[in-house]
């Protein structure tokens, strides 16, 4: 069972999804803390009913980023975590944070990385024209969402979609393929080498496609 930290700034369905994926059996592990940097996280409270002990870590209380990491690899430490999990964190971590969790530090992302970093992404998609977006989970490195790629999923994208449209169809992959990540990592079944990330056991299947306009219109 490994010890997971999540690093949250807001709603938190991502957050639930690791929770109930962990109450289910399906992850290895167990959410030892979830700390906001927003005291007014939905988040939070989605812990506290789950009787998970929770911190709000405010980066308007600390003078640099340096020192505001340093409280929150002080927080994680004191629960021994195995594993940090940002969801929906809306703060970039600096080197010295990453140097205390070498490859155990995990990003949500609701774009098929490496396109679309930062923020504002689903909008971007829809602007672009691209015909597929979807979401990424990838291990954290120094740039913004430019670390190794665990799993991806997509979902097609309309012209005409509103921006809470292709959110919602991002989010309902973003539940499904999180808390997958993170079991694989329980599992020992990561391995990261330069960009790649290696998952033992893994089969390929070269017929899996999707195409959007379907062929058939
Ligand atoms: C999610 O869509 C996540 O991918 C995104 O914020 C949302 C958080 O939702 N993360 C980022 O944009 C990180 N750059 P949640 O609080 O309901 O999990």
């Amino acid at each position: 069972m490994i010890k997971i930290g999540v690093l949250v700034s807001g709603s938190g369905t991502n957050l639930q999804s690791i929770i109930d994926a962990s109450f289910r059996g399906e992850v290895d592990g167990e959410v030892a803390i979830v700390i906001s940097n927003n005291a007014s996280a939905f988040a939070l409270t989605r812990a506290e009913d789950k009787g998970i002990p929770t911190r709000v870590v405010s980066h308007k209380g600390f003078p640099d980023r340096r020192r505001f990491d340093m409280e929150l690899v002080k927080v994680l430490n004191g629960f021994n975590v195995d594993l940090v999990a940002l969801a929906g964190f809306m703060r970039v971590l600096t080197p010295e944070f990453l140097e205390h969790f070498p490859g155990r530090v995990m990003n949500i992302h609701p774009a098929l990385l490496p396109s679309f970093p930062g923020l504002g992404v689903r909008q971007k998609a829809i602007d672009h024209g691209v015909r597929f977006s979807g979401c990424t989970v990838h291990f954290v490195d120094q740039g913004v969402d430019t670390g190794p790629i665990i799993i991806q999923a997509t979902v097609p994208v309309y012209p005409d979609d509103r921006e809470e449209q292709l959110q919602e169809r991002i989010l309902r992959l973003e539940h499904k393929i999180y808390p997958k990540a993170i079991q694989l990592f329980a599992q020992g079944r990561l391995k990261i080498e330069g960009r790649k990330v290696f998952i033992d056991g893994l089969k390929k299947d070269e017929d899996q496609c999707m195409i959007n306009p379907p062929l058939h219109i």
